[in-house]
């Protein structure tokens, strides 16, 4: 059985990984490890793409070779993923061989089948974007968006790939396929674009402007367009294993139009392979309105957030604060509302309090619950409506409103127990009493080992840790999210700090 494969793009090392970078990962890990739990054997690929006139640039600007420059700056790519806690099966540099060799066959074979020309090429080029533009890309004032950096004038003479006889071929596809792109309105954006003739795709440079790139095999004068180089990658990687096609590309929403959903299906297609099953697009992370970005060094690092406050509470609050398709501004001051109202106060203090008052009522070991009552039965008829909704809501990548519904399972687990009030049956003698207290106990154990199984997507380590002092050895899903009476008999640990307080505002480190 093949695995389900997802992947992210691949980050171009021209400087340091963001939170932007950051979050596409964590969104990649959240379906891997929902998707792991439900019983899927997963392949995800993450990786960084090391060609192309902007890497040629940043490396000449610091003076050093670029494969010096790729070898440096790519390691910190490489220790996000561990900094993050991403679970990826496979990390794919497009300067490895695995991957040239794989470029260099498929270049030949669309050569050899009459689908690449040469030709004379006038227009012009974004390096930021690494993409060649056209006079519909201007603004109405003339002047090119902001997005694209410096754009240059180019002539030359060049390969081109013949996208445009396979652009009735990818309408069709597109109509037919209306899944394709999530969110949905974006696969509409594509079929817009679509609705102007295309050009072909310039896919070489000549070498003296760009050195840095993979030879084109038929012609060695040149190097390869680094588009097209790096979304070989997805398929590089798995080209003899039998694992194409992807299921899902993450990828942000500046990448969508032309190439994943143009270039990429048509390469494909063009070279009788299957295209991927779809496309999840992710908007951007701002700071202050303005796109978070390495070119114009408006970002957040994510280390600066994990050192602080932990991998979990950063994973959560990306995967909390975005609704995957729309844009969100990062701000400290909201994170930190999360993190103190959210984190602290409510799943903090659910553990705090089962751990504390099964160490002080029960002499730290979890009770058998009796008979359950009304409290006890809402509390359980609400744990099978959230667990039933955060699924279907996980599936569609409503992980926002996943961990809305979850968290508000953890505020009504609070809630109840403000309502058996333990403390007081705890200074009770008599049977009834005592008998509530138990059931109580074993309530709020249970409820918290059930919440924390179902934010594990997001926060692993989170949900390891409960599990840990509850002295619960998950069973994987669906079992493990069947309310029961698993934790009864086991010997809770006396505290555990998941979320400590930050420091105040005026004592936290400088933002950079
Ligand atoms: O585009 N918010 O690399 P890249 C959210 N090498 N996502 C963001 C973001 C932000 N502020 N800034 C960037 C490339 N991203 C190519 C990809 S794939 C075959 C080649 C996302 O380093 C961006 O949308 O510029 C993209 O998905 C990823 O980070 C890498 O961006
Ligand atoms: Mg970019």
């Amino acid at each position: 059985m093949k695995p389900f494969y997802l992947t992210t793009a691949i980050d171009y090392v021209n400087g340091a990984p963001h939170l932007g970078h950051a979050y596409e990962k964590v969104l990649t890990d959240v379906i891997a490890r929902f998707r792991r739990l439900r019983g899927d054997r997963v392949f995800f690929l993450t990786g960084v793409d090391e060609h192309g006139q902007k890497v040629q640039q940043a490396a000449q600007q610091r003076g050093i070779p670029p494969q010096q420059y790729v070898d440096e700056t790519g390691a910190d790519f490489r220790a996000l993923l561990p900094l993050l806690n991403i679970s990826n099966d496979d990390f794919i540099r497009t300067t490895e061989d695995r991957h040239k060799r794989v470029v260099t066959r498929l270049l030949q074979q669309l050569f050899d089948k009459g689908d690449i020309y040469l030709a004379k090429y006038s227009g012009f080029y974004s390096t930021r974007q690494e993409q060649f533009l056209q006079e519909k890309d201007r603004q109405p004032d003339g002047t090119w968006p902001e997005i694209y950096g410096e754009v240059t004038e180019i002539t030359e003479t060049n390969y081109f790939f013949k996208l445009k006889q396979y652009q009735a071929w990818l309408v069709e596809f597109l109509t037919t396929h209306e899944n394709f792109i999530f969110p949905r309105f974006r696969q509409k954006q594509v079929l817009e674009f679509l609705k102007e003739p295309l050009n072909d795709l310039c896919i070489s440079r000549p070498r003296e402007r760009l050195a840095w790139g993979i030879p084109l095999p038929f012609d060695p004068q040149y190097v390869t367009y680094v588009w097209f180089d790096a979304l070989v990658n997805y398929y590089s990687v798995v080209a003899e294993t039998g694992q194409w096609p992807a299921d899902i590309h993450v990828i942000g929403k500046d990448i969508l139009v032309p190439p994943h959903a143009v270039y990429w299906p048509i390469m494909l297609h063009a070279l009788g392979l299957e295209v991927p099953k779809s496309l999840l697009v992710h908007g951007w992370w701002s700071v202050n309105g303005v796109k978070m970005s390495k070119s114009t060094g408006n970002f957040i690092e994510p280390a600066e957030y994990t050192t602080e406050f932990g991998t979990d509470a950063l994973r959560y609050f990306l995967i909390r604060e975005m609704n995957v398709g729309q844009d969100s501004d990062f701000t400290r001051a909201q994170f930190l509302v999360r993190y103190n109202s959210e984190l602290a106060n409510n799943l903090g203090n659910l553990v705090n309090r089962t751990l504390n008052m099964t160490t002080r009522f029960a002499a730290g070991v979890i009770p058998a619950a009796g008979p359950a009552e009304a409290p006890e039965q809402e509390l359980q008829a609400l744990w099978t409506t959230t667990r039933d909704e955060v699924i279907p809501l996980c599936e569609g990548f409503q992980f926002h409103a996943a961990l809305e519904r979850t968290f508000a399972f953890v505020t009504a687990t609070n809630a109840y127990i403000e309502k058996r009030a333990p403390w007081k049956l705890g200074k009770s003698t008599t049977a009834a009493d005592q008998a509530l207290l138990r059931t109580s106990l074993a309530t709020m154990a249970e409820a918290l080992r059930l919440a924390a199984a179902l934010i594990s997507p997001v926060m692993p380590t989170t949900t390891e840790k409960i599990n840990a002092v509850l002295g619960h050895t998950p069973v994987g899903w669906p079992d493990e999210l069947a309310w029961g009476a698993r934790l009864t008999g086991r010997k809770v640990a006396e505290a555990l700090v998941l979320f400590p307080r930050p420091l105040p505002a005026d004592k936290a480190p400088a933002k950079s």
